[in-house]
């Protein structure tokens, strides 16, 4: 029995051999990422394996489906990159990961804001030149700050607690309140409003059709001189080109993206010997107060161990018949 895994990295191959306790499960890695281009290599496999800039379109999955592949395992949350109808259509079941350690996000969000505010990330530049200086280091005090999130999910709840224990004020917009989190401080406002009254924006909700560029010439109006926004959700929430015009006129104060809405071509590689095309995040790389990480907000060992236990759980359970919990099962 073979799982045919795409977008491999040294870190999975890890992960994955060390948690494998399925019986006759052989993995095949594949450094590439499931495109058309390689669909038809899946041969003998039961199953795929995927990970966020996998294109499972439908053409892609009617290939997969004619090379008798049964089940898409994603090894992620997000899902956005998956044609479920084309799935279902040809009978392949789809897992993922529903939650993998969200503190690990959360904890990357308010890593992004804080470099961003007391720039140590230039200070641990400047003071190995010997330059101790402090000027153009100045931050704010979080402590009083209005901090808005959008998605108060697992990880906007995570992320949510650690700005409360900031002493921050926490407001949100969620299309479902949390009463728990309600009742630890949290006041949730119409989605405009928070957008219009916070310091600082968190993303943490999925992108979808109904909320692809949600960030936008209009909504960046409506935000605070100097707002700082963070996005460690998916890159199409943000409207790039209009987000570095507000860079630009310094209604943005600081952006932190852990996403990017064309990262497929860029993350998870070394390009440090190439030429980058992309003239959008090469001007955002230019300006001092962005920082962008190449989505490693997930990047820790408790959520990689999870990761793979959950994956190929849902796996061994798929190829016995069983039905793995319902969470993590989409089609
Ligand atoms: P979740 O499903 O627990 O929470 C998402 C929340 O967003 C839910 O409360 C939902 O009601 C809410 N929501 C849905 N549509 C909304 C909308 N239009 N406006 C406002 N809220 C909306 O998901 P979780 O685990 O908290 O993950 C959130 C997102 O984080 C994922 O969808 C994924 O895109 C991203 N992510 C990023 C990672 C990274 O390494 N950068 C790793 C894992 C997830």
């Amino acid at each position: 029995m073979k799982m045919v895994f795409f977008s491999a990295k040294p870190y999975d191959r890890l992960f994955f051999d060390k948690h494998n306790n399925i019986p006759g499960l052989e993995i095949e890695y594949y450094e590439t990422h499931l495109g058309p281009h390689i669909a038809n290599v899946v041969e003998d496999a039961v199953a795929v394996c995927a990970f966020v800039n996998d294109k499972l379109t439908a053409p892609v999955i009617e290939t997969l489906a004619a090379r008798g592949i049964k089940i898409i395992a994603l090894r992620c949350a997000g899902f956005n990159n998956v044609d479920l109808d084309a799935a279902k259509a040809h009978g392949i079941r789809v897992c993922r990961v529903p939650a993998y350690s969200p503190e690990a996000v959360a904890e990357h969000a308010v890593a992004m804001l804080l470099t961003l505010n007391r720039k140590t990330h230039k200070a641990y530049n400047r003071v190995r030149e010997q330059n101790f200086s402090l000027n153009g280091l100045l931050g704010f005090n979080l402590n009083g700050k209005t901090v808005g999130v959008i998605g108060t999910g697992k990880i906007g709840k995570a992320f949510c607690k650690i700005m409360l224990g900031f002493g921050c004020n926490v407001i949100a917009y969620d299309i479902y309140e949390d009463e728990a989190l309600k009742a630890d401080g949290v006041k949730y406002l119409p989605q405009n409003d928070v957008l219009a009254t916070a310091d600082i924006v968190s993303l943490h909700c999925p992108l979808t059709p109904e909320n692809h560029y949600l960030i936008n010439n209009k909504t960046l109006g409506l935000m605070k001189e100097g707002v700082v926004i963070i996005n460690t959700s998916r890159g199409g929430l943000i409207c790039t080109t209009d987000i570095i015009e507000a860079l630009k006129s310094r209604q943005v104060a600081a952006l932190g993206i852990d996403v990017y809405e064309q990262e497929e071509k860029l993350f998870f590689r070394d390009l440090s010997e190439n030429i980058i095309d992309d003239d959008n995040i090469q001007r955002l790389m230019s300006f001092p107060n962005v920082l962008v990480t190449a989505h490693q907000a997930f990047f820790t060992d408790e959520a990689l161990s999870q990761i793979a236990q959950v994956t190929l759980n849902s796996v061994g359970k798929l190829t016995e018949g069983l039905e793995p919990d319902e969470a993590v099962i989409l089609v």
